[in-house]
């Protein structure tokens, strides 16, 4: 629990930035709906890369999180800042990590 919330803060959004209920609703869906077309309907991999816990042990927050937001350029990870506010995808990533 500790290194839980260690880790929240160690990204910028030390209890500040948690999304609301109904947004952690919406968001759960999004990543079935929308995530799932390239890595896979259980995020086990496909066209992009596996996004299981298992994979995203030991990469970083930050890089995970920039990635959403904005994307990989030359690669097909499209940016989903107008769809997630960083907060959102500050959640995302700690929620894929955790594999809830
Ligand atoms: C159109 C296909 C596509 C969609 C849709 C997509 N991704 Fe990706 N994603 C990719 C590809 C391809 C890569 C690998 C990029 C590279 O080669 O570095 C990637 C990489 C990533 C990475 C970095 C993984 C790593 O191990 O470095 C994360 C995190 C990620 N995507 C999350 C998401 C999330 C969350 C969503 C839904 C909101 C999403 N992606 C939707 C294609 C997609």
């Amino acid at each position: 629990m500790k290194k839980w919330l260690l880790l929240l803060c160690f990204t910028g959004s030390c209890f500040a930035g948690e999304p609301s209920e109904p947004r952690q609703a919406e968001l759960r869906t999004l990543v079935k709906n929308d995530c799932s077309a390239c890595h896979g309907l259980t995020l086990q991999g496909g066209m992009g890369p596996s996004l299981k816990p298992e994979s995203l042990a030991g990469k970083p927050d930050e890089l995970l999180i920039t990635t959403i937001l904005n994307g990989r350029k030359g690669t097909a990870m499209p940016s989903w800042k107008s769809m997630m506010s960083q907060d959102d995808i500050t959640w995302l990533v700690a929620m894929l990590k955790s594999g809830k």
